[in-house]
């Protein structure tokens, strides 16, 4: 069975898609609450809590065949300050390069690698973040291909994020995979304009790859909202002052969901905005296109999401629930989440969607499985004289 570390494990969401195909050696993640859920969920003997710059080479077992980061946002989000990948949390990347070095001077070289993170990584710093991120890969002796993909493909969720996928350099790749061109489906403009800030020696390293699309979603918002008369609704005060804060167009979305008649889904996102005199105002945007907003990691009232429902011209409105989250992340009834619901949204909050985590190890490491474990038929240990 092939064997995985996943660094910045929050609650295993990486661990939710893999296993039980893969067997996870290794995870770690800093925050308590995350690793409580972790060993809720999964083995908590692969699980070590704590800080990742004070993971010793001893720490890490055996030699795993993929190594999962999805790494912190908050440097590089559109919405936060944006020291970019120096910051104190995006540049938590380095000391992760730096263990993956590590391991190969130990002679412990890890074929694949996948980093994930905010597509705002493509511009952060005009692109030179992406450029020196990259790099710095290349330099450790991978080829990259860069990826971005919406969650919505998969589930209804909007959550458009970068993945790159690291091949070590020797690795050679099924006939086909290697396209001359990038497909438009998961290479993004923004992809292709950061592609122009790469030195030329890591761009001759960085690959585009043929990944096909997913099987057509056939789930729904609908389909993962609770009943009616299972959730909390808010009361009218809050819904008229919610459906007030709308700018005239997106008032113009409901006004036209309630003239349409029947049964209409919305979900809606308050966001604060800087007034020009300096002030503070709410915001709130709906949308009615069946796709939740991206769910965001709680940091008050405002990054929670609403659902609105429109139904014989009356308007009611409630709070997503956790488990509501849970399934548009593509978790399972079954993953256990933190009774308290904030705990439990940061864990959907700063998630990697499941089906996503699936499909890119289908099709971009699985195919490569075969020949990597031939060519190191007694060099690498056995499934089972790891651990
Ligand atoms: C973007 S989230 C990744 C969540 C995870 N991939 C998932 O799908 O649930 C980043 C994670 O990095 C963790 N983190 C932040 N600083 C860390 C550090 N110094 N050491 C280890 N983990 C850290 C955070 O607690 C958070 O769970």
């Amino acid at each position: 069975m092939p064997t995985f570390y996943e660094f910045f494990a929050g609650g295993g969401l990486v661990s939710a898609a893999l296993t039980p195909q893969w067997s996870c050696l290794f995870a770690n993640d800093v925050n308590p609450v995350k690793a409580l859920s972790y060993s809720a969920n999964f083995e908590s003997h692969c699980f070590v809590e704590g800080d990742m710059r004070g993971i010793t080479l001893d720490e890490l077992p055996g030699h795993p065949e993929l190594v999962w980061a999805s790494f912190p946002c908050q440097d590089l989000s559109v919405a936060g300050p944006k020291a970019g990948i120096s910051g104190k949390r995006s540049g938590l990347v380095w000391p992760f390069l730096d263990i993956v070095m590590n391991m190969a001077k130990q002679g412990r070289r890890v074929p694949f690698i996948i980093l994930e993170n905010v597509v705002g990584t493509l511009t952060s710093n005009n692109g030179k973040d992406y450029a020196a991120l990259l790099e710095a890969i290349v330099n450790l002796g991978y080829r990259v291909a860069p990826f971005e993909i919406n969650a919505s493909l998969f589930v209804p969720q909007s959550r458009p994020r970068l993945f790159i996928v690291c091949f070590a350099a020797e690795l050679e790749f099924p006939q086909g995979m290697l396209l001359d061109d990038p497909t438009e489906l998961f290479v993004s403009k923004a992809i292709l304009k950061a592609d122009e800030v790469l030195s030329d020696h890591t761009r001759e390293h960085r690959v585009w790859l043929g990944l096909p699309p997913p099987v057509v979603r056939t789930t729904t918002l609908s389909d993962i909202l609770e009943p009616d008369d299972a959730v909390t609704w808010k009361d009218d005060h809050f819904t008229v002052s919610l459906l007030n804060s709308m700018s005239a167009s997106h008032a113009a979305h409901v006004k036209a969901a309630i003239l349409s008649g029947g049964r209409k889904i919305g979900t809606v996102f308050r966001r604060t905005r800087m007034t020009k005199d300096r002030g503070r105002e709410v915001r709130a945007e709906v949308r009615f296109d069946g796709i939740a907003g991206c769910l965001r990691t709680p940091s008050g009232g405002s990054s929670k999401q609403l659902v609105l429902v429109i139904e014989n011209g009356d308007v009611k409105s409630r709070f997503m629930t956790p488990r509501e989250c849970a399934r548009l992340m593509g978790l399972s009834e079954s993953y256990r989440l933190p009774s308290n619901d904030t705990a439990a949204l940061h864990i959907t909050g700063d998630g990697v969607v499941v089906p996503v985590v699936q499909h890119l190890v289908q099709h971009c490491v699985e195919p490569l499985l075969t020949s990597l474990h031939r060519r190191d038929e007694g060099n690498r240990p056995t499934a089972s004289s790891r651990q």
